[in-house]
């Protein structure tokens, strides 16, 4: 179910589609990811077809056509961080976390995923997790934060 308030932009919009990320992120939101059936929803919402959908769905950064798990670690590539280190830290959370770039651990926790600038050069080498941003980045810290959400975790 959508938020009242762009179920209404939708209703009142001349051209819907360009409420598409909007509605792809309250879908997402929804199901932890978009479905092929979360797409066909949304392009029903949007009067979109799927592929339509689909495409814009895979262009950004911050939806996801796969489950991810209940962290997204974006770790940042781009060249400030890069020359910060971002490949150490990169590396270090795969060996960390036993997964590949790209993957989810198997207890459904963590995602690591490549990303962009994203806009906080000067807090290289940064991470989002879950949207939050965490740098500047050593070893030491990050292991603190990494455990610090598992230890969370295994408190619920
Ligand atoms: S290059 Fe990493 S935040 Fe800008």
């Amino acid at each position: 179910m959508l938020p009242i308030a762009l179920e209404k932009e939708i209703a009142e919009s001349e051209h819907p589609k360009e409420l598409a990320v909007d509605v792809m992120m309250a879908v997402q939101e929804q199901y932890g990811y978009l479905s092929d059936a979360a797409v066909d929803e949304c392009a029903g919402l949007l009067g979109m077809s799927p592929l339509e959908v689909d495409e814009l769905a895979t262009f950004y950064t911050f939806l996801y056509r796969e489950p991810v798990g209940k962290y997204v670690v974006h770790i940042c590539d781009s060249v400030i961080c890069w020359m910060d280190g971002s490949e150490s830290i990169g590396e270090h959370l795969c060996r960390k976390l036993g997964i590949e770039m790209g993957q989810t651990t198997a207890d459904g926790l963590f995602t690591l995923l490549p990303v962009c600038c994203i806009g906080y050069c000067d807090r290289s080498p940064a991470i989002l997790i879950n949207k939050k941003v965490y740098g500047p980045l050593t070893i030491a810290k990050l292991d603190e934060i990494i455990d610090g959400l598992k230890a969370e975790k295994n408190a619920e």
